[in-house]
């Protein structure tokens, strides 16, 4: 089965082509394609929803093509049978592009459409796999972390534990099989994500903040600033971060430090001169790091999980994903990270999503939902 992936629920205009045959294997990526409105929204710290939207109709269609192109089929009539499309959550004027193209072109290939969950797609990118994608896998009898390329021995078995770490969620997931997911918890006020991105607005850092922060923070000394690692202690699996931000706001005021209104990644680069800064960054993603950690081991261990998955951007943090690679390998428990590319939104996690959970529906019976949940 070969399905075009549409994703479109923020800033990313995604679409890619993936082809399965067998819901026990990973799915295999024969192109991904993507266009992004980010350099705009690095200007206004943050995204402006009706921008998102406009740039999100100025490259859907492109993007589409030049996915379709690239998987080797006609775009005029591509031999694919279904159209997997983000429905939720998101944006409402971004979500509505992708939603409305996939209808158009339901209609006109008269192929069916899979909505699928943004979630769930950050998940799902785990089961995607092509020769030049490569996924770490700590298998159990590794006494080292290491990265080898998939096997069928080494495929993500059930009970799973996924952690979704993105701008907008972070969320503990246990998964007993493809589609039967119980949600443990989830953040109660700002994501792992966002709170990235609000302390890099203190900081006067370019949005989004996270990939920058993390740069900066391997020049940095963790240890140089105690910041509060919120709901550690919690019985329950929720997490809580505009605390911590509120944290590095009380320093920053106390210390009356000033920081200049860079708004340009050229400019932030050189605050890896600023011992103040690369420390800061450093201690705020150890906070942050801590807490993601130390709460999904606690699950893994409770739950008894035979896989643990990452997924979301910010499981594209190099420290986050060492930190896990460590404790899962002295954990003995399989850790499944995707590509740092496929860790942001992207077309072909939508698709993965679409092949396992094949819920099929006519063009008619789809509409966008910008508040849903798992
Ligand atoms: O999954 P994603 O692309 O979009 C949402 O669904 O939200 O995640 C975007 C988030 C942003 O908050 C960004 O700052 C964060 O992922 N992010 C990172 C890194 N790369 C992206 N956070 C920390 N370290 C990174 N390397
Ligand atoms: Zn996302």
């Amino acid at each position: 089965m070969r399905i075009l992936g549409i994703e479109t629920s923020c800033d990313e205009t995604g679409a890619a082509v993936i082809e399965g045959t067998d819901i026990n294997q990973p799915v295999k990526l024969l192109s991904n394609s993507l266009a992004t409105s980010l350099a705009s929204h690095a200007i206004t710290g943050g995204i402006i929803p009706e921008n998102a939207a406009r740039e999100q109709i100025k490259f859907i269609i492109p993007v589409i093509k030049e996915s379709i192109q690239k998987a080797g089929l006609n775009f005029k009539r591509p031999e694919i049978d279904a159209i997997a499309v983000t429905y939720g959550p998101g944006l409402i004027g971004s979500l509505l592009v992708g939603v409305e193209t996939a209808k158009t072109l339901s209609m006109l290939w008269n192929i069916p459409i899979i909505p699928v969950n943004h979630l769930y797609g950050h998940i799902y990118a785990n089961w995607i796999t092509t020769d030049n994608i490569e996924h770490k896998v700590n298998s159990k009898n590794d006494k080292k972390p290491s990265a080898l390329s998939l096997k069928p021995n080494t495929w993500i078995e059930f009970p799973a534990l996924a952690l979704v770490v993105s701008g907008g969620h972070t969320d503990l997931v246990l998964i007993k099989n493809h589609g039967e997911l119980i949600v443990l918890g989830g953040t109660r006020d700002d994501a792992a994500g966002e709170a990235f991105d609000k302390i890099g607005r203190l900081l006067s850092l370019p949005y989004p903040a996270g990939p920058l922060i993390s740069k900066l923070a391997d020049k940095g000394d963790p240890k140089t600033y105690n910041l509060p690692r919120p709901m550690w202690d919690s019985k329950d699996y929720d997490f809580s971060f505009s605390g911590l931000k509120t944290s590095v706001l009380n320093l920053i005021k106390k210390n009356n430090w000033v920081f200049d209104n860079h708004l340009n990644v050229d400019k932030a680069n050189e605050y890896g001169n600023s011992k103040l800064i690369v420390n800061l960054c450093a201690s705020v993603q150890e906070a942050i790091i801590d807490v993601l950690v130390f709460k999904t081991m606690k699950a893994v261990t409770e739950f008894e999980v035979k896989s643990l998955i990452l997924g979301g951007g910010v499981a594209a943090n190099t420290a986050l994903r060492e930190e896990f690679q460590n404790r899962s390998s002295v954990k003995g428990v399989n850790l499944y990270v995707p590509s740092v590319k496929l860790c942001t939104d992207n077309g072909a996690m939508i698709a993965s999503a679409g092949f396992y959970n094949r819920n099929f529906k006519s063009w008619a019976e789809v509409t966008a939902d910008p508040e849903l949940y798992y």
